[in-house]
């Protein structure tokens, strides 16, 4: 949040390296934050309208998402930081505006690209824009571990893992997945490009010192795994035999389009907010185009974390996490007030100028 404006408002910008210096070693603080935004989601006391799609007719994989979204004051975003905690009592309103071109994996950069803008609730006024893609990486994962901890300490503790999708989302997930401290047994890992599976192998769990397969195919890694991340690009099911999840495995569907609706209805369904999941052909809306209704699904993490609803051992359990704009605000002010307490902003002095309503600020 701003701090109270003597002056005119300011303006800041927070470049990804900065970012990434306020997040460093604060998983468990993501987490738990990423969690007080659920519960105020799951309370009613955020808003988040539905994310809005831009698509392009002559470029049919790409797509910018828009998602606005406001906090209330109640979150307690300062708790862990060790700053001081007055700035973050009344919430913060703002958007996140996220590319996805799958083909700039061929330019050799990735996929997502993002700004989030911070407005102060009081004013309206832009705060602050960050980098978002790190961010969004980051709630992503902590949203995907606090689903695994929770889940797990319901149904047991996995000691298999399989990462099915090895890009960047799979490498955060795999980083906050380890926070958890669980003892694993062996990695797994299948992509449709065995260079990137071989790649993700080596660099990301070759260093957790785990013995680490690289799958042949999606069955042979989907058997082998008591936890799968789905982190694919996938825009349409692809994994549709049922039979595949008979050991009732714990799925983070992460890229929420890989499921057939067969495996859906065999699952467990458990997901951030319904009314935002049931769109955009996500796996668990075709489920409920197929079905006409809304009966298989079983809970929202909000339901979890609450305690009302305890996941079954006998069937696999699904979390398919839409992604709310809410997550990206709570982490984003937390970034940016970690950032600004380490002078590691760039402020940009004179950005609003037209601030005398009858007379320029730039007039003589
Ligand atoms: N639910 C959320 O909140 C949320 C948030 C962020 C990203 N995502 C999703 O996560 C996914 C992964 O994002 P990323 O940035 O890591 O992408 P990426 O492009 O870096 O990686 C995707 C990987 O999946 C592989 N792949 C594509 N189709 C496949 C298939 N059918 N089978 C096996 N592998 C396949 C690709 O080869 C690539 O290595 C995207 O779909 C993105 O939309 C979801």
């Amino acid at each position: 949040m701003a701090e109270q404006q003597a002056g005119p408002p300011g303006f800041s910008v927070v470049p990804g390296a900065a970012v990434h210096r306020a997040l460093a070693g604060r998983r468990a603080e993501i987490i738990d934050l990423v969690e007080d935004a659920y519960r105020l989601h799951g309370e009613g006391r955020t808003v988040n309208p539905p994310s809005y799609f831009l698509r392009f007719p002559d470029r049919p994989s790409a797509r910018i998402i828009a998602l606005p979204a406001s906090v209330g004051g109640e979150v307690d975003v300062d708790r862990t930081d060790g700053v001081d905690g007055a700035d973050g009592a009344d919430g913060v309103d703002g958007i996140k505006w996220i590319s996805s071109f799958p083909t700039n994996l061929d330019l050799g950069i990735p996929r997502a690209s993002a700004l989030l803008l911070l407005n102060d609730p009081r004013t309206g006024y832009p705060y602050a824009c960050l980098e978002g893609s790190i961010i969004s990486a980051a709630r992503t994962a902590a949203s995907a571990a606090s689903a695994a901890r929770r889940l797990a300490a319901q149904r047991g503790t996995p000691r298999r893992v399989g990462f099915f999708g090895t890009g960047l989302i799979a490498r955060f997930v795999q980083d906050y997945l380890s926070q958890l401290g669980w003892q694993i047994d062996e990695f797994g890992v299948f992509d449709l490009s065995a260079q990137y599976a071989a790649s993700f192998a080596d660099q990301v769990l070759g260093p957790t010192g785990r013995p680490v397969r690289v799958h042949p195919d999606a069955e042979s890694l989907i058997r082998s795994s008591d936890l799968i991340v789905f982190a694919t690009t996938a825009a349409t099911p692809h994994v549709t035999d049922p039979s595949w999840f008979d050991h009732n495995p714990l799925v983070l569907h992460i890229s929420l389009r890989d499921l057939g609706t067969e495996v859906v209805l065999r699952s467990a369904n458990v997901v951030d907010d319904v009314e935002h999941v049931l769109k955009a052909d996500t796996s668990v809306h075709l489920a409920e185009q197929r079905t006409g209704n809304r009966d298989f699904l079983d809970a929202t993490l909000y339901d979890v974390l609450a305690g009302t609803f305890t996941a079954p051992a006998d069937r696999p359990v699904v979390f398919s996490p839409f992604g709310l704009g809410v997550l990206d605000l709570v982490v984003g002010a937390h970034v940016h007030r970690l950032a600004t307490a380490a002078g590691d902003t760039v402020e940009i002095g004179g950005f609003f100028h037209e601030l005398d309503r009858h007379q320029s600020a730039g007039a003589s």
